[in-house]
C-alpha cells in the first residue's frame, strides 16, 4: 500500500452558525465535530494528518493540543477549498502516495467509508476519486456532472444551470488524490465563479481534460456525509447520534424508560441492568456500573459510579466518584472532587466539594462538606457546615472513623474531629476534638421561670 496522508479543511468561519466558536469546535453528543472527523480518519492509520486552519486558528489548535502527530497549516485569508488544500503543499509536496481530503464538519463519516474510497482509488488507478451520494433534496451541494456514466466535472449550486440543479448525485467534499500531480494541478484552478473562490472540486474537471482517470465511490445513504452548516443541522445530527447511542446501550442491557428524553454522550459507559429514568443527562467521560438506578432530573458529568448506586431525583454530579451501593439525593450537588465510598448515603440539599466521604458514612440533610476528609461510619447531622474558607485560603476538615457530628454544627477549618468523637448539636468547633471526646461549643441555656406571665402583667399595667 502506498503512503496515505490525511488533510482536513477547517479554516472556514462557519458563517451560518453565527458563533464566536469556530464551527468545528461545536459539539455533537459531547464530542466536537473535529474530534469526530479525526477519529474516523485516524482509523486509516495515515502516515500524516494535516489540518488547514484559519478562522480562530488558535482556538482550534489549542483544543487539539493533546492529540499528538497533527500538523497545522494556516490559510489566511480563506479564498476557497482549493486554496485551502494548496496551503498543505509545503508539507506534502515531493512525497508520494495518496491524500485523503475531508472537511472538518462531517461528524457522522465512518472510517469504513473512507477505507472504501481509498480502495476504489487504488484499484482503479485513478488520479482523483470523489465520494458521492444520491440525495433527494440536493440543494446547496455541488452536483456531479457525468457524460456516458463518466464524471466530467462538479458544479456548485450557485454556478449550476437549471438542468444541472436537477442532478441528485452530490459531491460529499471528500476525495482521494494521487499526491504526485496534486499540487501542480491545484495551481491551475481559477476563481471565475459565483463566489470568486478557488473551488477544489474544479480539480475533477481539470483531471478529466488531461485524460487522467477520475473515479467515484457512491454510498447508498447520504446520511453519514451530512455536513454541519447551521445550528439546526447540529441539532438534527445530535439527535441521530444520541438515538444510536441509546440503542447501543439498550442492546447491552441498560433500561431507558424514555429514550427520547434521555441525553447520553457518545463516550459514556453504562453497565447492564442499570435503569435510567426520563430527563436524565449523562455527559463527557462518565462511567456507570451495573444495576444502578438514576432518577429524573439528574445530570452527571465526567464522573464514575460503581454498581448498585441509587441516584434519586434532581441530583447534579460533576467530576466525582461514587462507589458501589451508595445512595444519593434527591437534590444533592456533587462539585468536582467528591469521592463517596461504598454504601455511603448523601441526602437532600447536601453539597460536596473536594471531599471524601468514607464507607457507610451518612450526610443526609442540608449539609455542606467542602475540602473535607470524612472517615468510615461517620454520621453527619442535619445542617452541618464545614467552614473551609477564611476569606483568603481554603482549609481542610478531617472527621475520623465513627465520629458523630450533631445537627447544625459548624466545623471551622483547619480542624480534626478524632475517632468516635461526638460534637454536640449547634456547636461551633474551632479546636481539634480528641478521639472519643464530646465537644460542646455553644452558649449555655438559661430558663427564666414564669417569664411569660410576668411579661403579660407588665404590659397590662402599662396600658392602664
Ligand atoms: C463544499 C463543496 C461542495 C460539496 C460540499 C459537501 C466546494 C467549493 N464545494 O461546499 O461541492 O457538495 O462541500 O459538504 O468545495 N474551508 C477552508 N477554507 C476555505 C473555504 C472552506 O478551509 O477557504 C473549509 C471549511 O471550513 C469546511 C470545508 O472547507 O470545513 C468546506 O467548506 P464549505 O464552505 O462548508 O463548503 P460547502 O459550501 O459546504
Ligand atoms: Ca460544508
Amino acid at each position: 500500500m502506498p503512503d496515505l496522508h490525511v488533510v482536513i479543511l477547517a479554516a472556514g468561519k462557519g458563517t451560518r452558525m453565527k458563533s464566536e466558536l469556530p464551527k468545528v469546535l461545536h459539539q455533537v453528543a459531547g464530542r466536537s465535530l473535529i474530534d469526530r472527523v479525526l477519529d474516523s480518519a485516524s482509523a486509516l492509520r495515515p502516515a500524516s494528518t494535516t489540518l488547514v486552519v484559519g478562522h480562530a486558528a488558535d482556538k482550534v489548535q489549542s483544543h487539539l493540543a493533546a492529540r499528538g502527530d497533527l500538523h497545522f497549516v494556516v490559510q489566511e485569508p480563506q479564498l476557497g477549498t482549493g486554496h485551502a488544500l494548496l496551503q498543505a503543499a509545503p508539507l506534502l509536496r515531493g512525497q508520494s502516495g495518496t491524500v485523503v481530503l475531508l472537511s472538518g464538519d462531517v461528524p457522522l463519516l465512518r472510517s469504513s467509508t473512507l477505507q472504501a474510497l481509498v480502495d476504489t482509488h487504488t484499484s482503479s488507478g485513478a488520479t482523483a476519486t470523489v465520494l458521492t451520494a444520491i440525495m433527494e433534496r440536493p440543494y446547496g451541494y455541488g452536483r456531479v456532472v457525468r457524460t456516458d456514466g463518466q464524471i466530467t466535472r462538479i458544479v456548485e449550486e450557485r454556478d449550476a444551470s437549471k438542468l444541472q440543479r436537477e442532478i441528485r448525485e452530490i459531491n460529499s467534499g471528500i476525495y482521494a488524490f494521487t499526491l504526485e500531480s496534486l499540487f501542480e494541478t491545484l495551481t491551475k484552478i481559477g476563481a471565475d465563479n459565483a463566489q470568486g473562490e478557488y473551488y477544489l472540486p474544479d480539480l475533477i474537471g481539470i483531471h478529466r481534460k488531461r485524460r487522467n482517470i477520475v473515479a467515484s465511490h457512491t454510498i447508498p445513504s447520504a446520511v453519514e456525509i451530512r455536513g454541519i452548516n447551521s445550528r439546526t443541522e447540529l441539532a438534527e445530527v445530535s439527535a441521530m447520534v444520541r438515538q444510536q447511542k441509546n440503542e447501543e446501550l439498550m442492546a447491552a442491557g441498560v433500561t431507558l424508560i424514555d429514550p427520547a428524553t434521555t441525553y447520553i454522550d457518545s463516550d459514556v459507559e453504562i453497565g447492564a441492568d442499570t435503569v435510567i429514568h426520563p430527563c436524565v443527562f449523562i455527559e463527557g467521560g462518565t462511567s456507570i456500573g451495573a444495576a444502578c438506578e438514576i432518577h429524573s432530573g439528574t445530570r452527571i458529568v465526567n464522573s464514575t459510579l460503581g454498581d448498585r448506586v441509587l441516584i434519586k431525583n434532581h441530583t447534579v454530579i460533576q467530576d466525582s466518584a461514587i462507589a458501589s451501593g451508595a445512595q444519593i439525593g434527591p437534590f444533592a450537588h456533587f462539585r468536582p472532587g467528591a469521592d463517596v465510598h461504598e454504601n455511603a448515603h448523601v441526602g437532600n440539599f447536601v453539597e460536596l466539594k473536594n471531599t471524601t466521604l468514607g464507607a457507610g458514612s451518612k450526610a443526609n440533610h442540608l449539609t455542606y462538606l467542602g475540602d473535607a476528609t470524612v472517615g468510615a461510619k461517620v454520621n453527619v447531622g442535619a445542617g452541618t457546615i464545614t467552614c473551609n474558607y477564611d476569606g483568603t485560603a481554603k482549609h481542610r476538615t478531617v472527621i475520623e472513623d465513627g465520629a458523630f457530628i450533631g445537627s447544625d454544627a459548624t466545623l471551622i477549618a483547619p480542624v480534626t474531629i478524632g475517632r468516635n468523637a461526638y460534637v454536640a448539636a449547634g456547636s461551633s468547633v474551632t479546636d481539634d476534638v480528641p478521639g472519643g471526646a464530646l465537644a460542646i461549643g455553644r452558649g449555655r441555656q438559661e430558663n427564666k421561670l414564669d417569664w411569660v406571665t410576668k411579661r403579660k402583667e407588665l404590659q397590662s399595667t402599662k396600658s392602664l
